[in-house]
């Protein structure tokens, strides 16, 4: 089995324990700790969690109940983005992660209020198990106007928009800040938190910039090459929705070959680094080439 692999099998079930015993005690109206839950329990694939752990772990560091606090608050915030991005005002969605959307089980305002809450526990989370003002300052720059939320702007507001359809640079930065901004963020904070030396946390981060780049190129291809049932999500529909994306912009091959070379330029990145787990994140790439 890969290092990856094995990573994964092991930090996966812990990550979802405390994300669940934790979200079940630290939430004081039950109704409103079920809904937040149902959500950040329906699934996932802890991609970002997972992303701090190993670059934790890529710098030797070791794994207790802090660091795993810190890479959950980083899930609840994802976990917020996404019920906020299938809202009917938004991407209008009725499943995700396998199951109905938060506003399709449990209404409009209450998926609202479920994302409204997840974002600052998660906040609270990081900067509860990192003691650092370091940490919540990069959290906040990566998903704020500058970040995912003015990404998802920018997806919004060229939505059915011809103009920016060809704008290669356009897309480039509408995809890097609603996606790549918090991958690069988990790593980032983990460099951080990790202590990484100069040389490791720029090896680190170059590596999360291209990651975090080509995460949402290989979303983007999700929706053309899987099945509803494989992506847990509605796919076959960023076209139809006038959503332009890289996709739309160089078609399905080109989006191929550009996802080939940014996983190059990621593997070369890690060099010098003890990144084969690192390295294992790539991998999940090879449903869509
Ligand atoms: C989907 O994220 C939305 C994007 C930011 C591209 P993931 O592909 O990480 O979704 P989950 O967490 O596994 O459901
Ligand atoms: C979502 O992008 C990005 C964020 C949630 C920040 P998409 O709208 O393409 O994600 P999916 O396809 O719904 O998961
Ligand atoms: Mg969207
Ligand atoms: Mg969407
Ligand atoms: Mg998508």
């Amino acid at each position: 089995m890969s290092a990856f692999k094995d990573f994964q099998n092991k930090w996966t079930p812990v990550i979802n324990e405390f994300l669940k015993t934790k979200l079940a005690k630290e939430i004081d109206d039950k109704k409103l700790s079920k809904i937040m839950s149902y959500s950040v329990m329906a699934g996932g694939k802890r991609l970002r969690p997972l992303l701090f752990l190993s670059t934790l772990s890529a710098l030797d560091r070791k794994i207790g109940q802090d660091e795993i606090r810190i890479a959950c608050g980083i899930e609840l915030i994802h976990t917020y983005s996404l019920i906020h991005d299938d809202l009917p005002a938004m991407d209008n969605d009725d499943y995700r992660r396998g199951m109905l959307t938060s506003h399709k089980k449990w209404g409009e305002a209450e998926a609202i209020l479920a994302g409204d809450a997840l974002l600052p526990l998660g906040i609270q989370w990081i900067a509860n198990a990192s003691h650092s003002s370091k940490m919540v300052e990069i959290i906040t720059q990566a998903i704020g106007p500058n970040g995912m939320v003015g990404g998802q702007y920018l997806d919004i507001d060229s939505t059915n928009n011809e103009t920016v359809a060809n704008d290669s640079k356009f897309i480039n930065q509408m995809e890097w800040l609603k996606t790549g901004c918090l991958i690069e963020a988990s790593v980032e904070m983990a460099a951080v938190y990790g202590q990484a030396s100069d040389i490791e946390k720029v090896k680190l981060i170059d590596f999360a910039r291209v990651f975090g780049r080509s995460y949402q190129i290989y979303d983007d291809l999700v929706d053309v090459v899987e099945t509803t049932e494989e992506a847990g999500k509605a796919t076959h529909k960023d076209e139809e929705e006038g959503k332009n994306n890289t996709l739309t912009l160089l078609g399905i091959e080109k989006s191929r070959k550009k996802l080939e070379e940014l996983i190059k330029q990621a593997q070369d990145d890690l060099h010098g680094l003890h990144g084969d787990v690192l390295a294992g994140f790539l991998d999940l790439y090879k449903k869509v080439l």
